[in-house]
């Protein structure tokens, strides 16, 4: 496993991180959550995502007690705020903030997280509020550093700026969604992004398995995959014959290369300089070996072209 730095900060991240969203405390007993944490560590990667409203927080508890028992100075935790609890709180108000960051850290067992993200962009609070606030939580060492999620780059670029002029915490990552089959933050966020010292720590790598190449075009989805459970949701998008014939033209690519599928889809977001991370969604340990082991498999121009060409 590589590492990468986390933007302007001192945090050293695995070039995949394991993503909790939808497993930790959802479709994962609790067990084999665990048995992924064990595989995580096994294989070099010690940065973990999760957010308060992931699995109404029991995403948090569990990630918690997988990671109990290990020194603190051997993972990266990544929380986040924003999104609706189950009693109605939301947003990044000072007041919410404050509060949430308390319950998240109560929810993992920890005294800090390294990473606090704001989940999205917030309309109804000014952004220097929610600045002045993540600043007093990295004041009281709740959180080390500072992170944005789902902001554009005009977003990003002001928010810089302001916390520049102003004495506020850096904001040193921004975690958009990014894959083969999903580039838009190409366009902007990237760019403002690489300006200021800002990383991307991406999500939804493996556009929630499609690009794994397990899901064949007119075929029926296997029994416990995300599209069996959830498919009729947002990750539709990715799940109609258009779409999975142009991921089963990549399948030639990959074996050219002697890679599987996740690993070449991965190795794609790492070839970016300015991705600290993919967070990837693992639901067995077999999973996260595969996805672990794109870390350091190298794409060439030819492969990088052969790439676009399916993609156009
Ligand atoms: N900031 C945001 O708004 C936001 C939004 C979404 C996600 N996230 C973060 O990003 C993380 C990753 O997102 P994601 O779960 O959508 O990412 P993903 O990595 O694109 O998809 C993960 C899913 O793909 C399948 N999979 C993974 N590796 C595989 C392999 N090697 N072979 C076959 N199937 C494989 C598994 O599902 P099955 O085995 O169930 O099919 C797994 O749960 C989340 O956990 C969360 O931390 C953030």
């Amino acid at each position: 496993m590589d590492y990468r730095r986390l933007g302007d900060s001192d945090l050293r991240v695995s070039e995949i991180c394991l993503g909790t969203w939808t497993t930790f405390g959802g479709s994962l007993e609790e067990d084999a959550a665990l048995a992924v944490v064990d595989a995580a560590f096994e294989h070099g990667i010690n940065f973990f995502d999760t957010a308060n409203v992931y699995s109404e927080g029991r995403s948090e508890e569990v990630l918690g007690r997988a990671l109990a028992s290990r020194p603190r100075d051997t993972f990266v935790v990544a929380t986040k705020v924003f999104g609706e609890m189950p009693n109605g709180d939301r947003g990044l108000s000072r007041e919410q903030v404050l509060k949430q960051i308390d319950e998240s850290l109560r929810r993992l067992q920890l005294d800090h997280v390294d990473l606090y993200q704001c989940h999205s962009w917030d309309d109804e609070v000014p952004v220097e509020e929610t600045l002045g606030a993540l600043t007093e939580v990295v004041d009281a060492g709740k959180a080390r550093f500072i992170g944005i999620s789902n902001w554009s780059g005009d977003q990003i670029r002001n928010a810089v700026v302001l916390a520049r002029e102003r004495g506020y915490a850096k904001i040193v990552s921004s975690q958009p969604e990014y894959s083969l089959l999903h580039r838009e933050a190409e366009g902007d966020v990237i760019p403002a992004s690489r300006e200021n010292g800002v990383s991307q720590i991406v999500y939804s790598p493996l556009a929630q398995g499609v690009l794994s190449g397990k899901y064949r075009p007119g075929e029926p989805w296997d029994e416990g995959t995300r599209a069996a459970a959830r498919g009729d949701g947002f990750m539709s998008r990715y799940l109609g014959d258009d779409m999975l014939e142009r991921v089963e033209r990549l399948r030639p690519i990959a074996e050219q290369l002697g890679a599987t599928m996740p690993q070449l889809a991965l190795a794609w977001i790492l070839r970016e300089p300015n991705v600290a991370s993919a967070i990837v969604g693992s639901s067995r340990p077999e999973q996260l070996r595969d996805n672990a082991a794109a870390s350091g498999v190298e794409l060439d121009e030819a492969a990088l072209q052969a790439i676009d060409d399916v993609l156009a």
